[in-house]
Formats: C-alpha cells, sequence, structure tokens
C-alpha cells in the first residue's frame, strides 16, 4: 500500500451515468490484483472529508483504470477532474479474486459491480482462460459491451432492450444451463441487491462463489471498523471474540467466499 501521486490521462463517458478513468499510476500498476481498489482523495480540504473507494478496472504498462457511477459530491468531482491534473491515490488496498484454474470461471457484474469484474476479465483473457462474462443492467444504455453468447459474452437488461429480459441471476440460469463444464466458480460484484440474490442463488445451489462487496468505507486500511461484514458462524453469539463473527472488508476482503458470509 502507497500513496501515489497520480495523473490523469483521460476521464469520460463510458455509458449511461458510467464514466471511466484512466491514470498514470506506476507503482500502484506495478502490483495492483483483480478484486483491489484505491482510495481516491477528492479534496486536501474537509469536505469530502473521506477518501473514495473504487476498485481498479484495468492495468497496463503504468496506468491503471477505474469505472465509475456519479451519485453524490465525491463522484461528482471525480467526473470533473481533467487529463494532466494530479491527483492522490492510495494502493492498492484489500484483497483480490483467487482463481482455480480448476474450474470453470463464471464472472457476473453490475452496475457498478463491471469494474472488479472487467479488470478480472482482461486478466483471464491475457492468460488464455476460458471463462464466461455475464453483465446485468436496468436498461441497454448502461451497457458497453455487445451481447454476444457465442463469445462467451452474455448481457441482461431489467427491460429487456439488450441482451436476456431479466435480472443478472436470471442470466446466470441461462448461463449455467448451457455449459458444458459443471465445475464452475462464480465471480461476482454489484449493487446490494444484486449480492443478496446472488449469494442466496449459489449458496442453495451449492455453488463456489466469490462476491466483492462494496461496504461503505471510512479509512480503508483496518483502523475505523467501520466496514464490518457479519460472517456465517455456528458460535454462539454470547461467547464469540468480534473477530469471530465479523471481517473487514476493507482488509479482509472486499473479496470473500459466499458461503463465509451470513
Ligand atoms: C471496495 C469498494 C470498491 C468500490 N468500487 C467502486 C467502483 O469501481 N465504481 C464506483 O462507481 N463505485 C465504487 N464503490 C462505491 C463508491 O466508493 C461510492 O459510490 C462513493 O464513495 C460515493 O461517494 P460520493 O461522495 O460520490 O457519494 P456520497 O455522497 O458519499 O454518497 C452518495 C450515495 O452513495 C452511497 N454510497 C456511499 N459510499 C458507498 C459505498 N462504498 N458503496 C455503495 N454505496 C455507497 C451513499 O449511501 C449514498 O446513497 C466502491 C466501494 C467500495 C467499498
Ligand atoms: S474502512 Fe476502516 S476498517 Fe475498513
Amino acid at each position: 500500500m502507497v500513496i501515489e501521486e497520480a495523473k490523469v490521462r483521460s476521464n469520460g463517458r463510458l455509458a449511461q451515468g458510467i464514466y471511466t478513468m484512466e491514470l498514470t499510476a506506476p507503482v500502484i500498476a506495478s502490483s495492483v490484483q483483480p478484486g483491489q481498489f484505491v482510495n481516491t482523495l477528492i479534496s486536501e480540504g474537509w469536505f469530502p472529508l473521506l477518501r473514495r473507494p473504487m476498485s481498479v478496472a484495468s492495468r497496463s504498462d503504468d496506468r491503471i483504470g477505474l469505472i465509475y457511477k456519479v451519485v453524490g459530491a465525491g463522484t461528482q468531482a471525480m467526473a470533473s477532474w481533467t487529463p494532466g491534473q494530479q491527483v492522490n491515490l492510495l494502493g492498492p488496498l484489500g484483497n483480490g479474486w483467487t482463481v482455480d484454474e480448476g474450474t470453470f470461471p463464471v464472472l457476473v457484474g453490475g452496475g457498478v459491480g463491471i469494474a472488479p469484474i472487467s479488470f478480472l476479465h482482461e486478466e483471464l483473457k491475457d492468460h488464455g482462460i476460458e471463462h464466461h462474462l455475464l453483465m446485468g443492467a436496468r436498461d441497454g444504455s448502461e451497457h458497453y459491451l455487445q451481447h454476444a453468447p457465442e463469445e462467451n459474452i452474455t448481457l441482461t437488461t431489467d427491460n429487456g432492450t439488450v441482451g436476456i429480459k431479466g435480472t443478472a441471476i436470471d442470466g446466470l440460469k441461462v448461463v449455467l444451463n448451457l455449459l458444458s463444464s459443471n465445475s464452475v466458480t462464480i465471480f461476482g460484484c454489484g449493487p446490494p441487491p444484486m449480492l443478496v440474490a446472488l449469494k442466496l442463488f449459489v449458496n442453495d445451489q451449492g455453488l463456489p462463489c466469490q462476491l466483492a462487496t462494496e461496504e461503505i468505507m471510512g479509512c480503508g486500511f483496518g483502523i475505523c471498523q467501520g466496514c464490518s461484514v457479519e460472517l456465517k458462524t455456528d458460535v454462539d453469539h454470547h461467547q464469540p471474540s468480534y473477530r469471530q463473527r465479523f471481517k473487514l472488508a476493507c482488509i479482509d476482503g472486499p473479496v470473500f467466499w459466499a458461503h463465509e458470509l451470513a
């Protein structure tokens, strides 16, 4: 983990409400793994006080890419950053995905969860590892890829304007039915309702699945305890230690096995 003065190379709209930024950040780029994130410093002043966590969406040579949705003051400020501007990043933070080459990876991304999923998709391609990429969105305008199931890319939309009509979980059921391999690992990231639905589905089906959680964070490196994630535990709730019942998304995650989570 380092603090690095990065330089914005490009910053612009990728799809409806979604932006992408490329930054020169050689130190972070040299070690970041898919699933890890950086904390962007929005202001040198008091507002917004906290850095904003952003998953790394790509890496090439000395650069990293981010994909972000404007939801409030911090991301609004990020959208105004211009090429050449120097910005302060803390990272890489958190753990990353664990790929077991003995199973077929199925990647499921929704909303801004496409960032860590895109990074994993590119890394698997670079290593020649066959996999399926499934992206969910409410509407076709939020997608930036083409629906191409024959090329292992499936899109879903809630309103059916692109790809399979339905949620990412509906799409996942279709993809799993078509797959010849019966040994898969699911990798998922997306908005909280999608993560809950995905967790319930994979746990019910007994499928191995890693989920990248996006808990609201304070420090990003284990000090403030603001990002606790409750674990599934059989231990009597009056007895267990805090660490037996909770993990911290920023240092133990943000990627967790779905079967571990409450
Ligand atoms: C590990 C991690 C990785 C993330 N990666 C990405 C990413 O790649 N792209 C992206 O667009 N966003 C990502 N997020 C979410 C992003 O950090 C928040 O959207 C951002 O901090 C909001 O800042 P803001 O000042 O614009 O909005 P705020 O004014 O702080 O909040 C506006 C709204 O966004 C919600 N919000 C705030 N923080 C989070 C959060 N951490 N997760 C979910 N909702 C939040 C608030 O509840 C509120 O409703 C990630 C979060 C985490 C923890
Ligand atoms: S964000 Fe501070 S401990 Fe995780």
